[in-house]
């Protein structure tokens, strides 16, 4: 019954005008689909590549450049490649959970030493957004109480359709304040507290897609208190970790905070961007129990989730995540390059905002070098937006997030100019 209602949720109705030849047989079976619109993000690329443009500018998806505006492939992940192809390993199935050394550095990474393996379930998972899909369906099945999730506004384009494909409702929660540009603490504070009790609160753990404005320390300690005190569920999005700060202990305050103030929580990783494993998709998922028996009975239905969508994760990403999450030197050496990753996007923030204000600008460019992260929520409207692209060929989605990474010494000054013109 509950799978019939989240069935009939999720179909829009569809006129499916089939017709038949006098031999019985369809002249299409397709001729009722309907044409989908681009997707926000990634259809900002497709359309970037179309443009012939040569000054074209891609800030959309959040994919890191190096100076050069060229995809950049760590060091590090080249020599773990290395090691493992020295290796000559087999090709056999990693099993439904996928590749062991992984799960094991990857909630290490995340929990430190507030890590209870007995406590919790681990699966690799395709990227960030698996992981968001397979808790997502994880809690439509077992969560005990209201199967809605909280996002806040705005958040991550793809999290309302992963949630709702999963058959969970969603429903928001004030995040973000326009006329600061930064974090709106009162409105979140007081959404979270009158949040329905027994509800899904979803929380990007550092780095917050698409505004680059995180809580600060002491709003994400009254946010963990409100959250046990009102009986809500934490499911934390840590698709940045090392890459807002440069810092890998600093961007997992908020998890190991609410880990330590005894929440039991769901939380998903990438390794697309801080360790530039994009294509890979290596992923995540943890869930803590509160007993080693319920931490066996949730990995078996994790399993069982997983089993009929893929049968069991790729092994590649997974390998060069562990090979450099478990060797010292690799691990160290990665270290520099993600520290290198963060200061050249904080640079660019830098030279973005002296641009504009060399240009004339008199808008407050602040929240440039305030915010945190791969991207910068500008401010742009959706016809500055429009201009933009049009006017420039400088592409961004159309809520006004660019992506920091794609910025470089190269076109920052064609992209200050840009905005300054569709902002005057
Ligand atoms: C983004 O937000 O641009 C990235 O997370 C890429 C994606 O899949 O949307």
């Amino acid at each position: 019954m509950a799978l019939l209602r989240a069935w009939t949720r999720l179909s829009a109705p569809i006129h499916v005008s089939r017709t038949f030849s006098t031999t019985g047989s369809t002249s299409s079976w397709w001729s009722g689909v309907p044409l989908g619109p681009p997707d926000p993000i990634l259809g900002i690329t497709e359309a970037f590549k179309r443009d012939e443009n040569p000054n074209k500018v891609d800030l959309g998806a959040g994919t890191y450049r190096d100076d050069q505006g060229k995809p950049y492939v760590l060091p590090v992940i080249r020599k773990a490649e290395q090691r493992i192809l020295d290796r000559k390993m087999n090709k056999e199935y990693a099993g439904i959970p996928g590749v062991e050394d992984f799960r094991k550095g990857a909630a290490k990474l995340a929990f430190a030493d507030c890590h209870n393996e007995s406590l919790s379930s681990t699966v690799q998972t395709l990227s960030g957004t698996g992981a968001l899909r397979i808790g997502g369906v994880f809690l439509q099945r077992f969560f005990p109480h209201n199967k809605v999730i909280y996002l806040p506004t705005p958040s991550w384009g793809n999290h309302t359709p992963i949630f709702k494909d999963s058959g969970l409702e969603v429903k928001a929660y004030r995040y973000y304040n326009k006329a600061t540009c930064g974090f709106d603490s009162n409105g979140a504070l007081e959404d979270l507290k009158s949040i329905p009790e027994q509800s899904i609160v979803l929380l990007h753990a550092c780095a917050h897609n698409p505004t680059g404005v995180d809580p600060k320390p002491e709003h994400w300690q009254e946010m963990s208190h409100i959250i046990k005190s009102r009986n809500l569920f934490p499911f934390f999005d840590m698709a940045y970790q090392g890459f807002a700060s440069g810092d890998l202990n600093r961007d997992a305050y908020a998890v190991r905070l609410f880990l330590r103030d005894g929440h039991q929580i769901l939380l998903a990783q990438s390794f697309a961007k801080n360790m530039g494993l994009y294509g890979e998709r290596a992923g995540h998922l943890t869930v803590v129990s509160g007993s080693p028996d319920e931490a066996k009975a949730v990995e078996s239905q994790l399993k069982i989730i997983i089993r009929p969508m893929y049968s069991n994760p790729p092994i590649n990403g997974a390998r060069l995540a562990a090979e450099v999450l478990n060797t010292p030197e690799l691990y160290d050496q990665w270290l520099v390059e993600l520290k290198g990753m963060a200061d050249r996007i904080i640079s660019m923030r830098t030279k973005l905002k002296g641009h504009l204000e060399a240009l004339g600008s008199t808008k407050d460019w602040s929240h440039i070098t305030d915010q945190i992260g791969m991207f910068c929520f500008t401010g742009l409207d959706p016809d500055q937006v429009a201009r933009i692209m049009n006017e420039f060929s400088v592409y961004l989605t159309k809520d006004g997030r660019i992506s920091m990474a794609g910025v470089s010494s190269k076109n920052v000054e064609y992209v200050a100019n840009a905005i300054h013109n569709v902002t005057k």
